[in-house]
This record gives structure tokens, sequence and C-alpha cells, in this order.
């Protein structure tokens, strides 16, 4: 079976990045990483993708005076490496229709919350305020509204006594990063490689 070939979109820190990286160095994985992409010149992202050896671009939007410009580069540099799967990580630029549409359920993103509760930003002191029980992660389909897409899939959360914004994240990263695996595992059965 060829493998799906994965382009990473990154901002900055780049976990779950790494973690795609390190699922796709088991040889039985169903997808390999053919390209990470930053907007951002200081990503840490890139600095993972260097060390797994990884073709890496940066591709800075503030260098475009429109986000067609941004976005033809973008997506000639997704064309180049071959890319199946647009996998968003952190990645902190809405994507416009017209891009999206090209790659119709071929872009993904992972979302710290349940969606769709707490789209956007700061969706763990969000929670809090809420005082809701439970939050999360979500995978979902990218679609031009910002986290709104199809959910693939979902890791919950308990919210403990004490819990603030950082003690949130810190929990949840690490499912973050099983479930983004594991929704690029799924959609490896269903998309043609
Ligand atoms: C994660 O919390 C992700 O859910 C959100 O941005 C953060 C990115 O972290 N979209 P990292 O760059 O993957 O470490």
């Amino acid at each position: 079976m060829p493998k799906l070939k994965l382009g990473v979109l990154i901002s900055g820190r780049g976990s779950n990045l790494q973690a795609i990286i390190e699922a796709a160095s088991d040889p039985g994985f169903p997808a390999e990483v053919a390209v990470v992409i930053s907007n951002r010149p200081d990503a840490y992202g890139l600095q993972r993708a260097t060390a797994a050896g990884i073709p890496s671009r940066l591709i800075d939007h503030t260098a475009y005076g429109a986000k067609a410009d941004f976005e033809a580069v973008l997506s000639k540099a997704l064309d180049e490496a071959e890319v199946d799967l647009v996998c968003l990580a952190g990645f902190m630029r809405l994507l416009s229709r017209a891009f999206v549409e090209r790659r119709s359920d071929r872009i993904i993103n992972i979302h710290p919350s349940l969606l769709p509760a707490f789209k956007g930003l700061h969706t763990h002191q969000r929670a809090l305020d809420a005082r809701v029980a439970e939050t999360g992660c979500t995978v979902h389909y990218v679609t031009p509204g910002m986290d709104e897409g199809r959910t693939i899939l979902q890791k919950r959360l308990a919210i403990l006594p004490g819990d603030t914004p950082d003690s949130l994240a810190e929990r949840l990263l690490p499912l973050e990063h099983a479930a983004y695996v594991e929704a690029i595992q799924v959609l490896a059965g269903t998309l043609p490689g």
C-alpha cells in the first residue's frame, strides 16, 4: 500500500508535529511526512523537521500583501511535495474558501476543546470559566470558518478541582498527540494515497 503523504503546517512549538513524526517512523504506519511548512520563521517545529531529516519550508505570510498570494505559494509547495493530506498542527492562519475547497476533505486540524464548544483561542480558560466538568481535543476537517468542520475524533479530559489553563494544557497535550496520530490512521484507511 502506498503511504499517505502528509504536509504538516505549523506556526510554533510543533509538539503535535513531533508526535506525527514519531508515529511515522514506524514502518507499519500508513502515512509519511512529506513536508513541514511554517508561516513563522521562529517556529521551533522547523528545527524538529530538520532533526528528523524531513524537508521543511518557511512561507512567511507577512511577506505577502494579499492572502491569495501567500496561499498560492503555500499551495505550490504542497503540490510539489505531492501531499495527499494537509495536517494543521498549531497553524495560526485561517485558510480561504478557495484554498480549502481545492483540497476538500483533505485538510484537518487539531483544536484543544470538545468542539463545537470553545472555538478560537483561550479554550482552557473559557472551559474553566464555564465550569464544565470535562474538556478535551477535537481533530476535525477544515472549512473556511474557524474550528467549524466535521469532527473526525475527540478525546475527553476530566477537569479536576484546582485545575488552571496551564494544568489543563499539560494534561491534554498527550491526548492531542494520540488523537492526531489516530485520526491520520483512520483517514489513511479511507483516502487514496
Ligand atoms: C495545540 O494545543 C493545538 O491543539 C492547537 O495549537 C497547539 C499547538 O501545539 N491548535 P504544538 O505546536 O503542536 O505543540
